[in-house]
């Protein structure tokens, strides 16, 4: 007879009331700043900016100030010495801060990091920081000064001396030209500060895991320009990656085709078939602590793929299908007693019954029972309504909830049944 758990709190990862330090450089990437900023305030963040002189060229104090609600700081020296705060601001910061975020850092700022060069607030304050503290160093330049030789030289210092360089992405860059050397929009780079504070304070026991999570439809082919598919639009998936990366875990995302960005942190394979998504996972099962299918695999696969388009000669026609591999069900049938297989059922008509079946037939430890109802619940949307199901058949109802909230909540289950040890 299934338990109903007891509700535990969820606890939001959120940067209320962390001080959140920014140093900006002297970067076209600094235009990004502002609406980061926003990002980290409607968090509840305290944040303070630092301007390198060559960053008040690309962005205005007035902005910053006014969105960070907190004077911007630039010259090391007091404005007035008859203002005792003042006479340290220079050590203040670095003791003051919960996070140093250094964005965009330029090459000539990432030369004075490495060398210990303190003559500005945003290099002194980088030796100030107290040591545990994290450093996000986000490299935005021109491709080719990224791939110079020194900068490069310099950055692998940073990162073996506790700082965490995030490599700009490819793109187009400011010169017109592409190449790597972007910086990340503000919603990812929030995100990043997000795990970075959050993700050391949690003590989270997915922390350090190993976590492949399958998300998306898979397609297949029927001949070179025809597939079969499904509705799934992959943001459960994302959610629990998302989630998961947050809360420390090391995770590995293999996707069908969709349209949403990669979450901070997450190793994304992209793929397309359900043979494509079997053979990726694979090469992960010894290795995965945690195995989440939230996949939506096309069970059957046409027979032939046809190469080329099918030409319509009659008023009727056939595929023959055979079936696909279950991903999932392949993981759990090899598992080890430490790993954890867990699974969703989505039922379009039934109950919970079915759910508990999938459980029990897939070996799984626990399933996410999702009645869809195509309007709050299921694919495309952004809400779900999920009923989690452990292997000793305690039941969790949970409310309708937004997809990434619904993904902490889950995880949070996750957590109970790793730390209970049943
Ligand atoms: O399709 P079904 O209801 O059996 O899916 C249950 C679970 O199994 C889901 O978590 C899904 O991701 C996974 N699955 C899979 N490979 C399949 C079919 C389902 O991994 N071929």
């Amino acid at each position: 007879m299934p338990r109903i758990i007891e509700e535990e709190s969820y606890t939001a990862m959120s940067l209320k009331d962390k001080n959140i330090l920014l140093g900006v450089c002297g970067g076209i990437a600094a235009y990004k700043i502002p609406m980061l900023i926003r990002l980290l305030k409607k968090q509840e963040a305290n944040v303070r900016v630092i301007l390198t002189q060559a960053a008040t060229r690309f962005v205005t104090e007035l902005t910053l100030s006014t969105l960070s609600q907190e004077p911007v700081l630039k010259d090391i020296f007091p404005d007035s010495s008859s203002v005792k705060e003042d006479w340290t601001k220079h050590i203040s910061m670095g003791e003051w801060a919960d996070a140093y975020i250094i964005a965009p850092a330029t090459a000539n700022t990432i030369a004075k990091l490495t060398a210990g060069i303190c003559d500005d607030m945003l290099t002194a304050s980088f030796l100030t920081l107290r040591p545990e503290k994290p450093k996000l160093i986000f490299p935005a330049m021109d491709g080719e000064m990224f791939a110079s030789a020194s900068v490069q030289r310099n950055l692998a210092w940073l990162s073996e001396n506790g700082c965490t360089i995030i490599n700009p992405e490819s793109g187009e860059l400011a010169s017109g030209q592409c190449g790597t050397g972007r910086m990340p929009e503000p919603e990812k780079i929030s995100e990043m500060i997000e795990t970075a504070v959050t993700g050391n304070l949690a003590g989270s026991t997915l922390h350090g895991k190993s976590i492949v999570v399958t998300a998306g439809p898979t397609r297949e082919k029927i001949d070179d320009v025809r597939f079969i598919s499904n509705y799934s639009s992959g943001k459960m998936g994302f959610a629990l990656a998302a989630a998961a990366a947050k809360r420390g875990a090391a995770v590995t995302l293999i996707t069908g085709p969709v349209h949403l960005p990669t979450p901070a942190g997450v190793n994304r394979l992209d793929v397309e078939s359900a043979s494509e998504m079997d053979l990726a996972a694979k090469k992960h099962y010894p290795s995965c602590d945690i195995f989440i299918g939230a996949a939506a695999v096309a069970d059957y696969r046409p027979m032939n793929h046809v190469a080329g388009k099918i030409k319509k000669n009659s008023t009727a026609m056939e595929i023959g299908l055979v079936r696909n591999p279950d991903v999932l069900a392949g993981f759990s049938k090899q598992k080890k007693t430490h790993q954890l297989a867990i699974g969703f059922s989505l039922e379009t008509a039934g109950n919970i019954g079915y759910a508990i079946e999938k459980l029990e037939q897939k070996k799984l430890d626990l399933i996410a029972y999702n009645a869809y109802d195509g309007k709050t619940s299921g694919f495309e949307v952004d809400t779900n309504i999920l009923t989690l199901i452990d292997r000793n058949g305690n039941v969790k109802e949970l409310p309708l909830l937004d997809k990434q909230e619904a993904a902490e909540r889950m995880l949070n289950v996750v957590e109970k049944l790793i730390s209970s040890g049943k």
